[in-house]
């Protein structure tokens, strides 16, 4: 479920910032208690390189050495540590303890060189203090080394001793942390589960009573979304009826046709119900036609078309030829104008046919024989496309309603469903073009216009 994965999310984020923190909690401690490891026992090696020194003695105009064998062995005993020593003079060189420790030789005025170095395999820590010795004419260096075992034992036990504690708080806070997102997150998971019980057609506005206000502006970004989907499955559900509505008429006319065919008396009656059928289907059919012409226009079908620059000239053209026939048949004064050049648009070549035979067809079929209709493109000042008729025209008050889908003019005739305009708007709208009605140029007719946005060479995509 999204609401468990936001919570260890949320965790897992606070989870990698405090190993993080712990790491760098871990280097500061480590130093901290090599500090304090070093500090402690390089004390107890300076005090034992001072005591060894005081054992340093003049004889015979020499530097010498006197340590009774029971002393060293109390200087050498450790029960953990190898500790080792070596006394050396700058004339005389070694004369007591180890030569395997490296000789550190500083200033000769009694201070302490400290140093870690490895002897015989083993890293040790060595002190070295070297003294003028003006009455045998030398320098004597007394140097002590120990290994670092006592020393690591005390790291670790300091670094457990801080670390520890400061582990089990970081569970601890892990643990508020787990339950204080999953309870910052209650209010979501109610609203998940608030939303889920909903049934499929309940588009009421979720309530965002008692939710933050975060998720407050989520709800109110669903309730828009829940708004529109109601308008528009509201629209679809008209259209549905609407439509079965329309495709009723006809289909009852082709039964009641069928019927009388089946019942004729007498071929001329026959003949009549044969030509009432065959009106009825051809409906039928120009209705299943625009729906079908409807559903690719709308902006969802279309929504991945991509649109082209095209020439609108030549596309009227074509587009234009293919009404002759039936101009012809009706008796009207069917022409074409144009310019000379191209007029680019970025469009879809088989959707804006279709809008071009609508607005055709409807010049065509709603102006008496004899009339006049006029198929043009213009370039400026927007390209523009438009047929123009002499015919009836619109009235004013419906100039916007024709527009819209079934609607018809109550002169119109048996023919038609109301649906050609409707594609004529939506296409228009994919185009990013607006469809519009004028009376016609002499005040008479209707001139239909659809004008395109200025031309751009870039082809854009159909807005969904
Ligand atoms: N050129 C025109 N002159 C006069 N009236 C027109 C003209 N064009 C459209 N109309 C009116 O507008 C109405 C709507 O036209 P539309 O094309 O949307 O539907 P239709 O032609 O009735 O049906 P179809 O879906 O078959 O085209 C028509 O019924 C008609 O009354
Ligand atoms: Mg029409």
């Amino acid at each position: 479920m999204a609401e468990s994965s936001l919570r260890s999310g949320l965790t897992l984020r606070v989870i990698a910032a405090a190993l993080a923190l712990l790491l760098l909690d871990a280097i500061a401690c480590y130093r901290i208690a090599a500090h304090f490891a070093n500090l402690v026992y390089d004390r107890w090696l300076i005090d034992s390189t001072r005591s060894l020194a005081q054992a340093l003695r003049i004889e015979d105009g020499e530097v010498r050495i006197q340590l009774p064998e029971v002393a060293l062995q109390i200087f050498q005993f450790d029960a953990v540590d190898k500790t080792d020593f070596r006394v050396d003079t700058v004339r005389r060189g070694l004369i007591a303890g180890d030569a395997a420790l490296p000789l550190m030789r500083g200033p000769a005025d009694a201070s302490v060189q400290l140093q870690t170095a490895t002897v015989n395999g083993h890293p040790m820590r060595l002190v070295a203090t070297t003294l003028p010795e003006p009455q045998a004419h030398d320098l004597a260096t007394v140097e002590v080394g120990e290994t670092l075992i006592k020393r690591s034992t005390l790291m670790t036990e300091i670094l457990l001793a801080m670390a520890a504690p400061q582990l089990a708080l970081l569970i601890t806070a892990l643990v508020f942390a787990w339950l204080a997102v999953g309870h910052g997150l209650k209010p979501l998971t109610a609203l998940a589960s608030a939303i889920e019980a909903r049934g499929h057609d309940n588009m009421t506005p979720v309530s965002e009573l008692g939710l933050p206000k975060e998720a407050r502006v989520l709800v109110s970004k669903i309730n828009d979304l829940l708004a529109r989907l109601e308008r528009a499955m509201l629209a679809q559900q008209r259209f549905v009826a609407d439509a079965a509505h329309q495709l009723r008429t006809p289909l009852a006319a082709v039964l009641l046709y069928a019927e009388r065919a089946e019942r004729a008396a007498d071929p001329d009656s026959e003949r009549q119900a044969l030509r009432g059928l065959h009106a009825a289907v051809a409906r039928a059919a120009r209705l299943s036609q625009q729906l079908l012409a409807l559903a690719r226009a709308e902006p969802d079908a279309a929504a991945e078309r991509v649109l082209t620059t095209l020439d609108l000239v030549g596309l009227a053209r074509g587009v234009g030829e293919e009404w002759i026939p039936r101009a012809l048949e009706r008796h009207i004064d069917f022409g074409f104008l144009a310019p000379d050049s191209p007029v680019m648009v970025a469009g879809h070549a088989g959707l804006l046919g279709e809008l071009m035979s609508n607005l055709i067809d409807n010049a065509l079929r709603y102006c008496g024989p004899r009339s006049r209709v006029t198929l043009s493109v213009e370039a400026t000042p927007v390209p523009t496309l438009s047929v123009e008729d002499d015919g009836p025209g619109i009235p004013a008050v419906e100039r916007e309603r024709i527009f819209e889908r079934f609607y018809r003019l109550a002169e119109s005739g048996a023919e038609g469903c109301g649906l050609g305009l409707a594609i004529v708007k939506e296409i228009a709208a994919l185009h990013r073009a607006v469809a519009r009605v004028t009376p016609g140029s002499e005040g008479r007719g209707a001139r239909f216009t659809v004008e395109f946005p200025s031309t751009s060479r870039e082809p854009a995509r159909a807005a969904a």
